[in-house]
């Protein structure tokens, strides 16, 4: 029998982020920046949901490999490193499927329909077709995602807190429903200890503070809207999608007094830019002292100098990809031995155990 993985000490966070190809510095500083800083601190666990990618994206599948290996590069260029994090790819650990599908059992369908975010959705995005099964499903395989784990913490922004709600009422209805078989807890077995014994904790988010980051349009940076300023971005693009950056309406001319905190450059200097800078734009802008040009190139320079180091170290696995795609095998391998041990206990409770068991007698002793 395989053994169960060692445990640490150290509380288990998991996180998620969808197969979408090259990320932005939204992508950055709303994730991917927090993921990096939590490595020393927590046992983690971070993946590419390539399954989830599909639940909106089914219809043309030639790029999902693609982009995932894609999102891997600017993982390890942003400094996810496997030697502290178990960094691995969804559909390659098919244990996710199986306890979703199990889930799908005990889920009322009313606990999926009123998720936000599926409801939200299914009312913007008009040019496909979301009324599908998966869709719905979406928030529930991300509790087998999060519980496969028994992550104790899932970071992630305000938008997803509602699954991760989703998530606790899912384990506390499992746990519920299949408490472990006496065998499994052992004869001592009381109240308290069937209580520890529950096979699913239930998890917390774990907010990642929201940094409001404007795309170059002034609206929150994002793929869909087509504002994104990329982690790969050279820096004469950086530059040139700088310059085109909307500013504070009101500051029409070279003379007219603007307001940083209105102006999505201004965003960007609160969340790149140091004090110094930060001191000279606003005085600068409020008196008409200096112009949008001038302001817009500073902001480019903090965003080239965050990007620089971040390029750096893609270049080592763009140039050899299958790198990237190995440690993204290898971090699978390593979490389809934990997200196994978790499913044989899952299938124990079920008692839908893989291994042969004489079939009970009824009361009549037949
Ligand atoms: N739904 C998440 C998002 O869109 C991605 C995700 C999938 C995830 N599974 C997860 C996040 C599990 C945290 C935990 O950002
Ligand atoms: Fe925005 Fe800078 Fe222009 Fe002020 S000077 S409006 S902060 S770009």
């Amino acid at each position: 029998m395989a053994s169960a993985p060692a445990a640490t000490s150290k509380p288990r966070v998991l996180s998620g982020m969808r197969s979408t190809g090259k990320l932005h510095l939204g992508n950055y500083v709303g994730a991917l920046q927090n993921w990096v800083g939590m490595q020393d601190s927590y046992d983690c666990f971070f993946f590419i949901a390539d399954w989830h990618a599909l639940t909106t994206d089914y219809s043309d599948t030639s790029r999902v490999k693609q982009n995932s290996l894609e999102v891997m590069l600017d993982w390890l260029a942003a400094g996810l490193d496997p030697e502290r994090s178990t960094l691995f790819i969804q559909s390659h650990v098919p244990q996710h499927a199986e306890l979703h599908l199990l889930f799908s059992m005990i889920t009322p369908l009313g606990w999926l329909e009123r998720v936000p975010t599926y409801k939200e959705q299914r009312e913007n995005i008009k040019d496909k077709d979301l009324g599908t099964y998966g869709f719905l499903g979406y928030p529930l395989l991300q509790s087998a995602d999060i519980l496969i784990y028994k992550a104790d913490y899932v970071p992630v922004g305000e938008d997803q807190v509602p699954h991760v709600e989703l998530t606790r009422e899912v384990a506390r209805r499992f746990n519920g429903i299949y408490p472990r078989t006496a065998e499994a807890i052992g004869p001592e077995a009381d109240e308290a200890a069937r209580r520890r014994v529950y096979i699913f904790p239930e998890p917390k988010p774990l907010l990642t503070p929201a940094a409001k980051l404007p795309g170059t349009d002034g609206r929150k940076m994002s793929k869909s809207y087509g504002n994104t300023i990329l982690l790969t971005d050279p820096e004469p693009l950086v530059r040139q999608k700088l310059k085109t950056m909307v500013t504070d309406p009101a500051r029409v001319r070279r003379h007219d007094p603007g307001n940083p905190e209105v102006c999505p450059v201004g965003d960007l200097h609160k969340i790149f830019s140091d004090k110094a800078t930060i001191a000279k734009v606003w005085e600068g802008c409020k008196t008409a002292g200096i112009g949008c040009i001038e302001c817009k190139g500073w902001a480019a320079d903090a965003l080239v100098q965050v990007l620089a180091p971040i390029q750096e170290r893609r270049r080592k696995y763009e140039n050899n990809p299958k790198l990237a795609w190995d440690i993204l095998e290898a971090g699978s391998q390593k979490a389809r031995t934990h997200a196994e041990a978790t499913l044989r206990d899952v299938r124990q409770a079920m008692h839908m155990s893989l291994a042969w068991e004489a079939p009970a007698r009824d009361a009549a002793g037949q």
